[in-house]
């Protein structure tokens, strides 16, 4: 048994009996996660280059009020809160970030210190982070319009064609599909809350459902990080050729 002073020394900001470097998980996080910020921030409020042939940048799906007759600023800014709750509240992200950003704590097994009294998510404010559920069904909504662009951007003044745009338009919005598929909360709402499948109603085709969105689930980290690039690359593809520092190639 320890004694109190080794007790002591675990309780220690840091301290840890892990041998493994569990503070490498941390570090892309935390560079990843601000560099997204950063760059989505000032995206959003920058209010141009994000059209360009049948190409819509995923930060201004729907694109609402474009003119600005009654909206002066970017139009990201009126639809930037679905998706950015959606990311800010979902259950990956916030291990990760609590982790990166308050290191609250730092790591599994891994003492953090002053902060003390950890009671979960059951008390305001925390308890805000519930409406993760709220925001999954307002970006399945923003999901339909960018299905909506990516079909659009096969569309062009002469018919039918594909450009590298297209083509990564397409790609991103299946990422960001299978990313929302893998939520948690879905995996609730379909049958992770049911004790027993045969006594539900369409307890069968829940319960296929539920193992699709399972197996989707369990790699759900994965998807959230390649989304996150994704969304951003296809951001960042359409303004540059929208700026005209980079040409578009037609593929067909
Ligand atoms: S838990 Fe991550 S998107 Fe819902």
């Amino acid at each position: 048994m320890a004694d109190s002073s080794t007790l002591k020394a675990l309780d220690r900001f840091g301290s840890t009996q892990r041998h493994d470097a569990w503070w490498v998980e941390i570090i892309p996080a935390l560079v990843i996660f601000t560099v997204f910020i950063v760059y989505a921030t000032l995206r959003a409020f920058q209010g141009k280059y994000y059209q360009w042939g049948p190409y819509l940048s995923p930060f201004y799906s729907p694109l609402i009020d474009p003119q600005h007759r009654w909206w002066p600023f970017s139009p990201a800014i009126l639809i930037l809160g679905g998706p950015a709750g959606f990311r800010l509240t979902c259950y990956y992200y916030r291990k990760a970030y609590y982790r990166a950003f308050v290191a609250h704590p730092p790591a599994c097994a891994v003492a953090e210190g002053e902060h003390r009294g950890y009671i979960g998510e059951r008390k305001f404010p925390m308890i805000l982070q519930n409406v993760h559920r709220y925001f999954f069904y307002l970006v399945t909504i923003i999901l339909a319009f960018l299905w909506y662009d990516a079909v659009v951007a096969f569309r062009w003044p002469d018919g039918f064609g594909i450009g590298v745009g297209t083509a990564i338009m397409l790609v991103n919005v299946i990422l960001l599909t299978i990313y929302s598929a893998s939520c948690h909360s879905l995996r609730h709402l379909i049958g992770g809350k049911l004790d027993c499948f045969s006594c539900a109603t369409f307890g069968k085709p829940r319960r296929a459902a539920w193992r699709w969105v399972t197996g989707l689930n369990e790699h759900h980290m994965f998807w959230a990080w390649i989304s996150l690039f994704s969304v951003a690359l296809t951001d960042l593809y359409i303004s540059l050729v929208s700026a005209g520092v980079l040409r578009d190639i037609r593929l067909l």
